[in-house]
């Protein structure tokens, strides 16, 4: 982190827990469900094949992963500093059946209340690399971390119609911070994400471009808003998402580097 202001852990947990009754909207519209297909259809390339094994869903909010993760028999654990979101998360849990296999925590990714070496498979999707260090601390050696970043360049294309300014700095690295609900968050390329993890002892797997691809698809924002959809055009869409996700000549242009790797030390 780049300034040494304390965070204010209130005001991000108010803010999400006022997002979180709306917050699975997003997930039910053919632009959401077709990137929560793709994050989700990468994941599992790399989930252990041992169902017995411990997985921390961490930031996991309203349980978008953590529910398929129970179903298939996972035992997860899953934190949030959000209230709101765990409750959406325990709600869906318990119509699913599932709510005995995820044990729920309220707590600050940043200080998480885990002995070292805890799980198989450490997941920390929002966007946060100074949690990284926590989230390491806690996978086993051996284990797997999936941890999202914010992209520099998909950022800041993603920003330049609203703040010009903002996204030109960032892509002329005078700044590699941007606020989002009141959190800071490092932007990173593909090469600054893989020497930031190898410099902490993880072993590069893979890194995918996640989040936004689904834009330069020049669907219209009718269809990518709408709540019912063509399944063919579905299927047709995840697939090149998909592809375009793992396409190492497009991995600046999304949102959000999702980094895939293993704590060999
Ligand atoms: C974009 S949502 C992602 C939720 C989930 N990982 C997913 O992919 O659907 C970000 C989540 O991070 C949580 N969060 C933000 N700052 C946090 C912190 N310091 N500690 C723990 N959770 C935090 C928010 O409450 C929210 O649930």
């Amino acid at each position: 982190m780049s300034d040494d202001k304390p965070r204010d852990i209130a005001s991000i947990k108010k803010e999400w827990d006022e997002l979180a009754e709306r917050y699975d909207t997003y997930y039910e519209r053919f632009g959401g469900a077709v990137e929560h297909y793709v994050d989700w259809e990468i994941l599992k390339e790399h989930l252990p094949t041992n169902r017995d094994a411990k997985i921390l869903d961490a930031a996991g909010g309203t349980g978008r992963i953590t529910l398929p993760l129970a179903k298939m028999g996972y035992s997860v654990t899953l934190c949030d500093i959000s209230p709101a979101m765990l409750d959406v998360a325990r709600r869906k849990l318990l119509d699913a059946g599932v709510l005995d296999k995820v044990e729920i925590t309220e707590c600050d990714i940043n200080k998480l209340p885990y002995a070292d070496e805890s799980f198989d498979f450490t997941i920390g999707w929002n966007s946060m690399f100074e949690a990284a260090k926590e989230l390491i601390r806690v996978t086993k050696k051996g284990g797997m971390i999936s941890v999202f970043l914010v992209n520099r360049c998909g950022d800041a294309i993603s920003k330049f119609h609203e703040d010009p300014n903002t996204a030109l700095d960032l892509l002329s690295s005078k700044s590699n911070v941007v606020t989002y609900n009141n959190e800071k968050y490092l932007t990173v390329n593909v090469d600054e994400a893989r020497e930031l993890f190898e410099k902490e002892g993880i072993r590069i797997i893979e890194i995918y471009a996640l989040c936004g691809m689904v834009e330069f698809l020049s669907i219209s924002e009718d269809i990518r808003e709408s709540r019912q959809w063509d399944e063919k055009f579905f299927k047709q869409t995840t697939e090149i998402v998909l592809r375009m996700s793992k396409e190492p000549s497009l991995k600046g242009l999304s949102r959000h580097l999702a980094v895939y790797g293993e704590r060999i030390r």
